[in-house]
Formats: structure tokens, C-alpha cells, sequence
């Protein structure tokens, strides 16, 4: 697939944590300005370390990596350049995870965390043409009473936040130890969705759509173990955040020609193509795309399709999601003709 439509076609990033965003360049320039001392001699030495044997591996690196966040003007940065970089790949709706409890463990306030990134996500639309939501993740592998306090320090900010998501270590971690804080959360008007079946089982995909009613699931790719998982996600066209370089790179799937995207779409399911960690495992939401395609023999039909899931399966307003289609159909009419 080399027409160049994997980043030409318009499309929403909906699965993509703002720290897994943080490039090597950037973690050495913050660790500069702050003084904060790498175990890493050099941007390659670092960028070497990328080398991930399972999910935990990974999120050793990046919870270090992000270590050198300290202020509302760090936070800014490192989404400005997610943006930047986003733009080229065809993304125009973002839809952002980011990970407060990582950040209050060494005493960065929630309130920075927040102010930084919304000063860059409110006016995204205007600067990059990208329109952006915010979805905060509680880390599953700490306690609940720190999920639902740090719940209770965003209230203040509810209105720059569209949800709230499970992440970290999912092994051992089931979304049923948080039903109480997204039902707080929803109570609160947010709405809902966790990492579930990355590599966890199925029943915690079963967990998350029965105790904590996620509107969607963040990868699912294990669900496909389930035959009466798999009838229940078609039937109610809930949505699946899949992130096929981050599945290959942490060991989901053995290689993407062996990764069940297209199992997904033939059984009806409501995939979507995403990052989750782009600095980390080597591509953007296009450069996703364009990688799949190449591996697995997809049409531009496919990605086209792939790229209307995003939107139907995003949190936009009806009308902001219809205009998107919209503008997507042109875009691939365009290729075709
Ligand atoms: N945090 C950042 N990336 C993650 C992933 N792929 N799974 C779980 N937690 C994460
Ligand atoms: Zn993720």
C-alpha cells in the first residue's frame, strides 16, 4: 500500500497516552532545563533501551521517562509536539489519555498537569486544525482510594475532561476493583473506557463493559478468545481502541502479518487503528495505518473504513462526527478518482 492514503485520509486518534508521545529529544531537553539526572548518556543510548519484552518492560521505561516532568510549560510542550507530529498523519480529532497519578507520585500537583495540557488541547482546533478531548486513566495497579482521589482532584477541572480510563500492569488488576470510581465518575458525567485484553483475558473485557460500562475498549484484541465476547461487542457496536505496532513491539502478537485486525473487521467488530505509545514503538496514528496495510494486504476500502470507525467510535458531538465523515468520504473519493 503505497498510495499514500494511510496518511492522506482524515481519521481520529482515539487510543494514544500524551507521555507515551514524550521522543527521546525531548525527555533530554526538560531533563536539561530542570536538572534531572538520565541513567542515559545520550538521545541514542536512550532510544537503544527500546527494546520491550512484554507490557511491564515497557511501562518501566516509561513511567522513568517521564520523570522529567515537572511544570504547566513541560506538559504544554510535549503536547504541542504531539500535535505537531499528529497533523502530518492525517489526524484532525485527538482524543488524549494522560496519567495524573504517575505524575503526583513525585509531587507533580494535579493541577499542573492539567493546566499545561488544556492550554495546548483548548486551542488546538485554531492552532493545528486538530480538534482534542481529554481522557484521564487511573493506574490500576494502585490503590482505589488513590483512583477516587485523585477523582475528587479533578472535579474543579470535570468540563476539561470527556472521560476517564483504566491503564498500567492490567495482569492481576481486574476493572471490577474500580467499579466504585467509575461509578463515581460517571455519576460525575464522564464517560468510561479501560484497557481491557491487551493482555489480560477476556473476562476482564467482560469486567469493563459489565461493572465500570465503558462506551469503549482500549485494544480487545484477546476478545477474539471469546466467542460470546466477540457476538456482544458486534451486536452493540462498542467500539475498540487497537494499536497494532504497540501489540507487535510489547509482544501481543508475534508479528503484524500475524495480528488479528483483519479477524476483527470480518467478524463486524468496530476496530479502530491507533498509537498508544508513538515514541516509544516506532510510528504516529498514519504511520499505524500505513503499517497494517503493508503487512496485512489491506485495501484502501480498509482504511478507509478503519478511518470512519474512528469517528463513529469517537466522543464528538453528532454533528462535528457527521462533518467529519463527510470531509473523509471526500478525501477518499479523491484517492480512488
Ligand atoms: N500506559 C501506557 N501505555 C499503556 C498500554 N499499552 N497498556 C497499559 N497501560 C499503558
Ligand atoms: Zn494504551
Amino acid at each position: 500500500m503505497s498510495d499514500g492514503s494511510a496518511y492522506a485520509l482524515p481519521k481520529a486518534e482515539l487510543h494514544v497516552h500524551i507521555e507515551g508521545t514524550f521522543e527521546p529529544e525531548l525527555i533530554f531537553a526538560l531533563a536539561e532545563r530542570n536538572r534531572v539526572a538520565l541513567p542515559y548518556q545520550s538521545v541514542d543510548a536512550l532510544r537503544a533501551a527500546y527494546q520491550f519484552t512484554d507490557l511491564q518492560s515497557f511501562l518501566n521505561l516509561y513511567y522513568a521517562g517521564m520523570a522529567v516532568l515537572r511544570t504547566p510549560e513541560d506538559f504544554a510542550e510535549l503536547a504541542d509536539a504531539y500535535f505537531r507530529r499528529a497533523g502530518a498523519q492525517g489526524v484532525v480529532h485527538a482524543e488524549i489519555f494522560f496519567d495524573p497519578q504517575a505524575h503526583a507520585a513525585r509531587g507533580v500537583a494535579f493541577e499542573t498537569v492539567i493546566e499545561g495540557l488544556w492550554s495546548v488541547v483548548r486551542a488546538s482546533e485554531a492552532r493545528y486544525g486538530i480538534s482534542s478531548r481529554l481522557i484521564m486513566c487511573f493506574l490500576r495497579d494502585r490503590s482505589v482510594a488513590e483512583a477516587m482521589a485523585t477523582l475528587e482532584d479533578a472535579l474543579p477541572y470535570g468540563d476539561r475532561i470527556v472521560a476517564v480510563g483504566l491503564d498500567s500492569t492490567e495482569s492481576g488488576y481486574p476493572p471490577s476493583l474500580f467499579r466504585d470510581v467509575f461509578d463515581r465518575a460517571r455519576a460525575q458525567g464522564w464517560k468510561t473506557v479501560a484497557h481491557a485484553g491487551e493482555e489480560g483475558p477476556p473476562s476482564y473485557v467482560w469486567e469493563a463493559l459489565d461493572l465500570l460500562r465503558v462506551s469503549r475498549i482500549d485494544h480487545g484484541v484477546r476478545s477474539l478468545e471469546d466467542p460470546r465476547l466477540v457476538e456482544r461487542l458486534r451486536d452493540e457496536r462498542i467500539p475498540l481502541t487497537v494499536c497494532p505496532l504497540s501489540n507487535v513491539k510489547l509482544r501481543v502478537v508475534r508479528t503484524l502479518a500475524d495480528h488479528p485486525l483483519p479477524a476483527m473487521l470480518e467478524r463486524g467488530l468496530l476496530a479502530t487503528v491507533n498509537s498508544d505509545d508513538p515514541a516509544y514503538f516506532g510510528g504516529y496514528a498514519g504511520d499505524n495505518y500505513a503499517a497494517v496495510a503493508d503487512a496485512l494486504g489491506l485495501r484502501t476500502s480498509t482504511l478507509v473504513e478503519l478511518a470512519d470507525n474512528s469517528f463513529e467510535a469517537s466522543f464528538l458531538e453528532p454533528a462535528a462526527r457527521a462533518a467529519y465523515r463527510v470531509r473523509l468520504e471526500s478525501a477518499a473519493a479523491a484517492l480512488s478518482g
